[in-house]
């Protein structure tokens, strides 16, 4: 098949690895993906364009990575076309890129999660917050990750309240702090046919130990021993509900419901939802998995019946970003001996050059999870580049 892969991260790198056998096209930079894949230059949100592009390169199958198209549209326009497109239409992506819409779906099929209020007006905001610290401060919309502010004093949440207003825009949710610890679990959906992945867990502050800034995450592993199979049946329940619900309300799912799921003493609730694969949890989890990937994303595309198999190998990826993300950062930095998969590069003559936040994600593998941490770091150890960081107790949550 000639496949476009709408994308050009860590997460689009690992759709890629699964797909080699067939004929690749992607949009945007990525010097591992360019070996592998013809690089086009149309932008992912220029619908118009792709249209075009797919249907004179007769394209049998896109594949939509991020979620900016989706919230652009892309699959609504594609099916208007009659062509075939893997990923949810934009008024199901709801359940990512509002997260106020999100509570409600999650209110009215009786799904776990933290209680909330939505604000417009700065002042009510501010005095809903007044001393509730430890509060979590949402942007409404798609902030890639960082719209979130975990505020543990009141000090920390009036300041996060003013910088969303200001640079943000004009709504937020102001939601209860949740305590425990955080899994990931992302599920092929086609209506009301579920097919879950196996676990993953993100590690999303910038630093070790789980300090710093949030970040799109800094690495992962899978599966995950803390993660028990009451936890993960909970889960699976909660991803069910929703599908079924978004069914009821007419808006079907169809492509990746990604749950970012939190194990509190009262049982397990829903911090987020994606709409999409997660970015890096798709990097360790898509290695695991034994079945066709395109023909999984035609059976989901034509409501076919789908069979996950996957193997028992763990793994675990260490994100190396530029040093200052996910504040500023510069780009254009050579990197010598390059591992694993490329989430933001560029190959520029030859060399392979920084071009993003999250630059590399280094994936180790193994028949424990000792062992693929351990091949994990050995091989950050060859890469040679100075102007990256990464965390050095990814996977120590669980061992
Ligand atoms: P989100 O973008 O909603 O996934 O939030 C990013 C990160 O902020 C999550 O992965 C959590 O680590 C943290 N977070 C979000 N909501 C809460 C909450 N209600 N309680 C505690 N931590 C949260
Ligand atoms: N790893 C979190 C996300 O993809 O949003």
């Amino acid at each position: 098949m000639k496949i476009l892969i709408i994308g050009s991260g860590g997460r689009e790198n690992a759709i890629l690895n699964k797909l080699l056998k067939h004929e690749l096209f992607f949009t945007g930079t990525n010097a591992y993906m360019s070996e592998h894949a013809t690089k086009i230059d149309i932008d992912e949100v220029d619908n118009e364009g792709l249209i075009g592009f797919v249907k004179e390169n007769n394209i049998d199958l896109t594949v939509v990575g991020p979620e900016a198209p989706l919230k652009n549209g892309i699959v609504n326009e594609f099916e208007k076309e009659g062509l075939t497109i893997f990923g949810p239409t934009l008024e199901a992506a709801k359940l990512e890129w509002s997260k106020e819409y999100a509570k409600v779906i999650m209110d009215k099929y009786d799904v776990p999660t933290g209680a909330y209020e939505s604000f417009t007006d700065y002042e009510e905001a501010k005095t809903y917050i007044g001393d509730k610290a430890p509060i979590v401060i949402k942007y409404d919309g798609l902030a890639a990750g960082k719209g979130v502010v975990v505020a543990m004093t009141n000090e920390e949440a009036h300041t996060a309240l003013k910088m969303m207003f200001s640079s943000y825009g004009d709504k937020v949710v102001i939601e209860e702090f949740l305590d425990g610890y955080e899994f990931s679990l992302m599920a092929f959906v086609s209506g009301e046919e579920v097919y879950p992945m196996q676990v993953a867990q993100d590690h999303k502050r910038a630093f070790d130990h789980d300090k710093g800034p949030n970040t799109g995450g800094m690495g992962a592993y899978s599966p995950v021993p803390m993660v028990s199979d009451t936890d993960i049946d909970e889960a699976t329940i909660i991803i069910n509900k929703v599908a079924k619900g978004m069914v009821t309300e007419g808006v079907p799912f169809k492509g990746i419901l990604y749950g970012g799921f939190i194990k509190t003493q009262d049982g397990v609730k829903v911090i987020e939802f994606n709409a999409r694969f997660g970015d890096p949890e798709t990097e360790v989890v898509l290695p695991r998995l034994e079945s066709d990937l395109a023909e999984v994303f035609l059976n989901i595309i034509h409501s076919k019946e789908v069979v996950l198999e996957w193997n028992s190998t763990f793994t675990l990826g260490v994100v190396m970003a530029s040093k200052g993300y996910p504040l500023s950062y510069k780009k254009g930095i050579k990197i010598t001996n390059p591992q694993g998969l490329h989430m933001g590069t560029k190959l520029e003559d030859g060399e392979v050059l920084t071009n993003g936040g999250r630059v590399l994600f280094v994936l180790g593998t193994g028949s424990s999870l000792e062992e693929a941490q351990k091949d994990a770091y050995d091989k950050v150890n060859k890469v040679e580049c100075d102007y990256l960081y990464y965390r050095s107790d990814i996977g120590n949550n669980s061992l």
